[in-house]
């Protein structure tokens, strides 16, 4: 159990896992401590499902989504190869962290995303952090494309997840369940986008049993929106289309991982709508004080609809933080009213 060490001196996921990681002296570390963030149980939603469920909050990280476990790896092993630039296609939560952690070792980052298509908190963020942001006419499987032929022909250094590294470094997730656990989960939920993210829990999870850590691993559950679910419907997805926009992929470079993972563990991909998204959203925010990006919800809504066998020790995972996407929440809920500064006014206000 690693509960207090997550908690006191916490020292980043590379120096917490080393020696399950692709790292040596050499290898320069850029880190924020990242990882370590809590794994925080949810009564309300176990009530509703007739399960154990936590949440693991990786909107805690030090660029609000889990993309910085794999990004300190990412950066430095580029930093280590002596990289002068790095490049990302992202939907928003890559391309900040990615600005990040680049800016922090002192190289170029330059990132494409889909015009007009990510959180506003993202964009700020690679605004912020210095990246060379280019918006592209077209969507993020056409800026991966793009991103490929820039590493093959300009040599620049890739950071997407297509980018082992990032997978290594994102497994740190999985290590951290069952430290603080003491073993692994029966279920696991988890959006679904370009799939690196459950292609490197399982990794992780399978990782952890053969070192003799854990007993078992845990049925992997991924869950897509439903206009852009290609590994539901088994095909690519010309022109995705959700609310939840970190996860409007429609061509995961990650395809055969997350099959792998799925058929491994006897697991599931499944469908959510974005109403069943923001619904999720909603609830975890009202009821479990935890406020999430749309993407990440679509692990609640899918074990909300699709259910998990009784007394089941679930975890969701919950990639990015609210935060990053308040122009949705503003627009889903009621405005408030606007009173007079007295007393009375706000009292009649509030119904008193
Ligand atoms: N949740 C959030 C908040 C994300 O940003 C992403 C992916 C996912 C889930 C899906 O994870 O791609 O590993 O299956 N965001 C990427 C990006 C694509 O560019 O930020 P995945």
């Amino acid at each position: 159990m690693q509960e207090t060490a997550a908690r006191a001196g916490w020292r980043g996921v590379i120096e917490e896992y080393r020696r399950f990681l692709p790292v040596s002296e050499q290898t320069p570390v850029i880190t924020m401590l990242e990882g370590g963030t809590p794994l925080i149980e949810a009564p309300r939603l176990s009530e509703r499902v007739g399960a154990r469920v936590w949440l693991k909050f990786e909107g805690l990280n030090p660029t609000c989504s889990f993309k910085d476990r794999g990004m300190t790896m990412a950066i430095s092993k580029a930093l280590e190869r002596k990289a002068p630039a790095v490049i990302c296609a992202s939907t928003g939560n890559t391309s900040a962290s990615a600005a990040a952690y680049a800016g922090r070792a002192g190289m170029t980052c330059a990132v494409l995303v889909p015009e007009g298509k990510i959180a506003l908190g993202k964009m700020a963020q690679a605004l912020a952090y210095g990246a060379r942001v280019l918006e592209i006419r077209g969507n993020f499987d056409r800026a991966l494309e793009i991103v490929r032929e820039l590493g093959e022909k300009a040599g620049l250094e890739i950071v997407n997840s297509i980018n082992p590294f990032r997978i290594q470094g994102q497994k740190t997730g999985a290590f951290e369940i069952v430290d603080v656990l003491g073993d692994a989960p029966d279920i696991h939920c988890i959006p679904v986008g370009n799939a690196g993210n459950i292609t490197a829990y399982w990794k992780g999870y399978r990782e952890y049993l053969e070192a003799g850590i854990s007993t078992h691993t845990p049925r992997m559950l991924g869950f897509q929106a439903e206009g852009a679910a290609p590994l539901v419907h088994g095909h690519p997805i010309e022109n995705p289309s959700t609310v939840a926009t970190a996860i409007r992929i429609g061509n995961p470079a990650s395809w055969k991982g997350a099959e792998e993972a799925i058929s491994a563990s006897s697991g599931a991909v499944n469908i959510v709508t974005d109403e069943e998204i923001l619904a999720a959203q909603s609830l975890l925010a009202t009821s479990e004080g935890v406020y999430c990006e749309p993407a990440s919800a679509a692990s609640v809504s899918g074990l909300l609809k699709f259910g998990v066998p009784e007394g089941s020790k679930v975890v969701c995972i919950l990639t990015g933080h609210g935060l990053k996407d308040p122009d949705i929440t503003i627009k889903s809920v009621p405005k408030p009213p606007v009173v007079d500064a007295d007393y009375a006014a706000v009292c009649s206000a509030l119904g008193l």
